[in-house]
């Protein structure tokens, strides 16, 4: 998991066969960077619509100004106000679990790095599954976990690693009830099978006793969040990391708020619902 694109301009008008190269490379290491990327906004936007439709946060407050698709994580207050979405994603997760036609894709420009830290973590999925017992493979495939928007191991509002919530007007605009996904799922392009959700949004299982459901998937998330599945990205300025939200979990890592770090994030959508 895990590979670096060389010789690519992402500013510059790009061939049909060059963007396969990349989308196939996408599925086949899961996450990809792009290094030293000098982009304008739409650019950046021009190019992640080749993967598929964006589909705007939830938290719209944190949109970018003149580019509503794009989502801007930073820590940077200025005038007493957040510019950005601070602290996202400081947990395992799969980006937007908790809709029906989830993310297929996320992608991650870099304008700030801070002195210390600021990577991203992913975990392989597809090997975690490929990775289990077969008795737990058969105990869980076909099953279906209930997601909703949230960081369901960390409620606390007042916490860094929890999810910040929606308003009400937002949750309303967006759906705030139970999803179902499988929990193994097919990969869309490769058919192969990987765990899916097994943190973050997931709550519970479908007919299984809620508390015998989360620690299933807790249980499951330990096992492929384990450092032998993580690759970490560490960031310079100008990067573009692309992930594959079907076969990867992933996490940021807490940084110093003193420290700035900022970036801005597409995130565009599956065709279709996942399919076990
Ligand atoms: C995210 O979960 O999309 C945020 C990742 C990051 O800020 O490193």
């Amino acid at each position: 998991m895990g590979a670096e694109v060389e010789g690519v301009d992402l500013s510059r008008p790009m061939s049909d066969a060059t963007f396969n190269d990349i989308r196939d490379a996408l599925h086949r290491h899961h996450v990809i960077a792009l290094r030293g990327q000098n982009l304008q906004p739409q650019a950046f936007l021009e190019f992640a619509r080749r993967l598929g439709p964006p589909e705007p946060h939830v938290l719209d407050q944190y949109h970018h100004a003149t580019h509503p698709d794009i989502l801007v994580l930073s820590n940077v207050v200025r005038d007493g106000k957040p510019t950005g979405l601070a602290d996202g994603g400081t947990y395992w997760h799969s980006d937007y679990s908790y809709l029906e036609i989830p993310a297929r894709a996320t992608l991650l420009y870099s304008i700030e790095v801070p002195k210390v830290g600021g990577d991203t973590l992913f975990a392989d999925q597809e090997q975690a599954y490929e990775d289990l017992p077969d008795a737990m493979k058969k105990r869980i495939d076909g099953r279906v976990t209930l997601n909703v928007y949230g960081n369901r191991d960390d409620l606390d509002l007042k916490s860094r690693t929890c999810a910040p919530p929606p308003t009400q007007q937002q949750k309303d605009k967006r759906g705030a009830h139970l999803i179902r996904h499988p929990l193994v799922r097919r990969h869309p392009y490769s058919g192969r099978k990987a765990l899916y959700s097994v943190s973050g949004t997931s709550f519970a299982i479908e007919g299984m006793p809620d508390d015998e459901g989360l620690a299933l998937l807790r249980e499951l998330a330990a096992h492929s969040t384990q450092p032998r599945y993580q690759y970490r990205m560490q960031y310079g300025v100008g990067d573009v990391v692309i992930w594959d939200n079907a076969s990867v979990l992933h996490s940021a890592t807490l940084t110093d708020p003193a420290d700035p770090r900022t970036l801005f994030r597409i995130t565009v959508k599956e065709t279709q619902r996942p399919v076990g």
